[in-house]
């Protein structure tokens, strides 16, 4: 066989991007972020799949210029299917089809979850450590909170370049994302969109002990985050009728701190119950290859949080290059990799979902 090279694109939320991949290795990944949203405090669906459009042509063309291939070497295009925003999918989708179909080659539907998983795969040129099947991964983005199990009985050997391992999740958030808590709860601070960066900023100079937010109190792995979102918006509420305060920003005057302490006392929250799910679900499957993959595995905070329980509890921990946390197109190829050698191909009339488990 010729070498294999993929070209991957992701356009599922507000992230246009694309990579190319050549016998596994990746050699350029380009992502063309939306700054549109910011004024709105949150991605606008409509605007995130016009902004899609005017970006695709210039993301594509790049990722294949510094990879130095040309599109006739192509031998497959990966595209994320789903889950998230339909608008911005259809983007991504429509022009994989269509390139797919203009060189006669053949497509593979990637899911943006195991993309964020595979993104421990990800091979630029030198050796990296990669987890050993069995593993958990804690998937954590602004849609997402799971604890996924990677591999176990019918793992292929995803090290050697063979198989899409098998995923299942055995827990989830049953209401908000943790990224969600983060970005709701910095927008009651007025803090710009996305919040999670500017929590993780200010929380370093905060006392996270300084607040006590609820925490869930759900069965199994499973998790939930609306709670706590309340809990902090209640707290604020509190602290400005004692204070007499019409604004956040009247009440921050008067506490010194104030938005520093809050932001580190829900950071610390969010990661007690992140970590505490986690540390059930390895002890009860006696697993000790622990990742984290998504935009939150980019927190200072959890990264330490996660170093210290491979400490305390002998996990091996593995935790991505701040490139492969958030959406990118990396992730995608390496996972249209392994489904492209399984021979996993799927039909030009395959249609972008917007809700899926893994
Ligand atoms: O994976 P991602 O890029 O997009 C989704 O597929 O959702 O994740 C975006 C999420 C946002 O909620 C953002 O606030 C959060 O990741 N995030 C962070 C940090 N960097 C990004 N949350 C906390 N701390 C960070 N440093």
């Amino acid at each position: 066989m010729g070498k294999i090279v993929i070209l991957a694109i992701e356009s599922s939320c507000d992230d246009t991007s694309a990579a190319v991949l050549c016998d596994g290795v990746l050699l350029s990944n380009v992502t063309a972020s939306q700054k549109v949203h910011e004024e709105f405090g949150g991605v606008v669906p409509e605007l995130a799949s016009r902004a899609h459009q005017l970006n695709i042509l210039p993301v594509v063309d790049t990722a294949l210029k510094r990879a130095g291939v040309d599109k006739k070497d192509l031998s497959a295009i990966a595209f994320t299917r789903g889950p998230g925003l339909l608008g911005s999918l259809l983007v991504g989708t429509s022009f994989a089809k269509g390139l797919a179909l203009s060189l006669g080659i053949p497509l593979v539907e990637v899911n943006h979850l195991q993309g964020h998983v595979m993104a421990h795969f990800v091979r630029t040129g030198e050796a990296v450590r990669q987890p050993k099947f069995p593993f958990l991964c804690l998937l954590v983005s602004g849609g997402n909170s799971q604890i996924v199990l990677v591999g176990g009985e019918t793992a292929g050997a995803v090290g050697s370049g063979m198989h899409m391992p098998k995923m299942t999740i055995i827990g989830q958030t049953i209401d908000d994302a943790a990224g969600e808590a983060f970005d709701k709860c910095a927008k009651v601070l007025g803090l710009p969109y996305p919040g999670g960066p500017w929590i993780d900023k200010l929380a370093k100079q905060g006392n996270p002990k300084a607040f006590v937010f609820a925490e869930p109190n759900i069965a199994g792995y499973d998790y939930s985050f609306s709670g706590l979102k309340t809990s902090f918006l209640y707290t604020i509420r509190d602290l400005m009728k004692a204070d007499g305060s019409p604004t956040v920003e009247a009440l921050a005057a008067h506490i010194p701190n104030l938005k520093e302490d809050l932001c580190a006392s829900l950071q610390y929250t969010i990661i007690d119950v992140l970590m505490r799910k986690l540390r059930k679900a390895a002890k009860d499957l006696k697993i000790n290859q622990v990742a984290v993959a998504g935009g939150v595995s980019a927190n200072s905070g959890l990264r330490e949080a996660f170093l210290d329980y491979g400490k305390r509890y002998k996990w091996d921990v593995f935790i991505p290059p701040f490139a492969f946390t958030t959406d990118n197109a990396a992730m995608i190829a390496q996972a249209g990799y392994y489904k492209f050698l399984d021979g996993d191909f799927c039909a030009i009339d395959e249609v972008p979902f917007a809700k899926t488990t893994i």
